[in-house]
């Protein structure tokens, strides 16, 4: 009932939008009343172990776990990138440069090498249960689900550390091909060689198996295995990027006056009428659930449809035609500086990454692929199109937003902004690794 009365002050509240010049700002007894509804909760900072993060840290930052010792994971996560890598597809391991500038490597006929998913970011992971945009990594009841079925190494921490087990085995991201390196001489299959060659290459350096002894109270160089680094890495990305300091934080922790009227609009169009916490509800802004909304294909695919081109999502996981071009929810924190959005990076510009839930037809059928580099242009699978959308989600398009809610509503992801993140280079890179291989790319 009370519930029912808000919404009606709800409704007024819009009525009058459209006839006085400027809304007036959404009471916040009302905005904390659609949070509670969307179940969004404050979220809590995980304690972490200084000696985990210190290692963690120094292997995120390594290339030595990389078979050609020419990538990490912070040259497609980096913190100057907002924890992604600026492309709309990355370039793994072979490739130069870093962000918008890094230039992809060459296969053996000249062909560039293309990650066929965007780099998401890595913010406020910890209470997550899957990874990935298709979640093949997942935690239910207490199990990790991976690709690594029964090898996944026993004494991960969470999803994180299992997530951590897997840019290392493969060979675009940071394995190698071919002979050029002990790592890439193994089987793709091998996945437990894979990491157990990597720990040979840690252990054999004194300062990783004391960082390692430091972090655990194991002293046997033979107990530790890749699940203690991967705990670590993950422990680091949960202490340096669970940032809860953005307005809406702020304003979730109990303090009115951390978001303008303007955002507060949009947070009560997103968690209303707009219908967008249909699926970025709860305390991540995503429900961790699996949807086609649309969005355009480009890149190489991920083995699908006839010519291995497409990328069936969520359906490589459950192998279930009807979770087809499904991609998990993405959460949004720090949504406005982790471009270009979507899992094939097909969308550069926030703004029509929004309008596009206007008319999702038109925006997949009109796209515009101009202000991709010129290598991803030619990889813009418009074949793919009629098949997406014959399976387009039901609740797709959501509602019809005004340009003026659309800014209220950019005015609200600007609020999910951390203030924090340009400090982000400075306080996360490390000045050298223990490998003493270059940080920077
Ligand atoms: C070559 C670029 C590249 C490198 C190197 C790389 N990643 Fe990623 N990362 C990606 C891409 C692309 C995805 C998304 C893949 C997908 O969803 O299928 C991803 C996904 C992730 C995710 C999942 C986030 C989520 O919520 O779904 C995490 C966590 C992550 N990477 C951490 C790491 C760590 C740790 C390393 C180093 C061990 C690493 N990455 C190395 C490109 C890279
Ligand atoms: C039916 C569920 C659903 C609804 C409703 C929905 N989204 Fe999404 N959203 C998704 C999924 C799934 C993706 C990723 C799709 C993909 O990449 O294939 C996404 C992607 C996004 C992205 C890109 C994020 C990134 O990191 O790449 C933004 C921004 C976004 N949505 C905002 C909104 C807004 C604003 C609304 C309301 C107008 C909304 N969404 C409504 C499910 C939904």
């Amino acid at each position: 009932m009370v519930v029912v009365q808000r919404m009606t002050v709800f409704a007024l509240v819009l009525s009058c939008c459209v006839f006085l010049a400027g809304c007036p700002p959404t009471p916040d007894g009302l905005l904390r009343t659609m949070l509670e509804a969307n179940g969004v909760v404050p979220l809590a900072k995980p304690p972490t172990n200084v000696a985990k993060v210190a290692l963690g840290r120094a292997l995120f930052f390594d290339k030595i776990l990389s078979g050609n010792e020419n990538i990490s994971c912070a040259t497609c996560h980096h913190p100057a990138l907002a924890t992604s890598d600026g492309l709309s597809l990355g370039a793994g391991e072979g490739g130069a440069g870093l962000g918008p500038l890094r230039v992809y490597p060459l296969d053996d006929e000249n062909n560039p090498v293309i990650i066929p998913r965007n780099a998401p970011d890595l913010f406020c992971r910890a209470d997550f249960r899957s990874m990935f945009w298709d979640g093949r990594v997942e935690e239910i009841d207490g199990q990790f689900f991976s690709p690594a079925g029964a090898n996944l190494l026993p004494g991960l921490d969470n999803v994180l550390a299992v997530q951590a087990c897997f840019p290392v085995t493969s060979r675009d991201e940071m394995r190698g091909h071919g002979d050029s390196n002990e790592l890439a001489e193994i089987e793709d299959t091998d996945l437990q060689a894979i990491w157990a060659g990597l720990m040979d290459r840690l252990l054999a350096n004194p300062t990783y198996l004391g960082l390692f002894q430091a972090a655990y109270p194991l002293k046997d160089e033979a107990a530790f295995t890749f699940a203690h680094a991967a705990n670590a890495i993950a422990e680091f990305e949960i202490k340096s990027w669970t940032l809860l300091d953005s307005p809406f934080d702020r304003f979730l922790a109990g303090d009115n006056t951390a978001m303008n009227a303007q955002q507060k609009n949009g947070m009560a169009l997103f968690y209303g009428t707009a219908r967008c916490a249909t699926c970025h509800s709860g305390p991540l802004l995503s429900d961790e659930l699996y949807y086609n909304t649309g969005v355009i294909q480009l890149g190489p695919g991920k083995g699908d449809g006839v010519d291995g081109k497409a990328d069936y999502g969520r359906e490589q996981v459950t192998g279930d035609p009807r979770d087809r071009y499904k991609f998990r929810t993405p959460p949004l924190r720090n949504v406005t500086a982790t471009g270009p959005w979507t899992h094939a990076g097909g969308l550069t510009n926030l703004r029509a990454t929004v309008a596009r839930y206007n008319n999702i037809r038109a925006a997949i059928n009109n796209y515009d692929e101009s202000p991709l580099p010129q290598i991803l242009e030619d990889t813009v699978n418009r074949a793919e199109t009629t098949n997406i959308l014959a399976s387009l989600d039901a609740r797709m398009p959501p509602n019809p937003m005004s340009p003026q809610e659309i800014d209220d509503i950019m005015a609200f992801l600007g609020a999910l902004t951390s203030p924090s993140l340009p400090q982000l280079p400075q306080r996360d890179i490390p000045a050298s690794v223990p490998s003493g291989l270059p940080v920077a790319d």
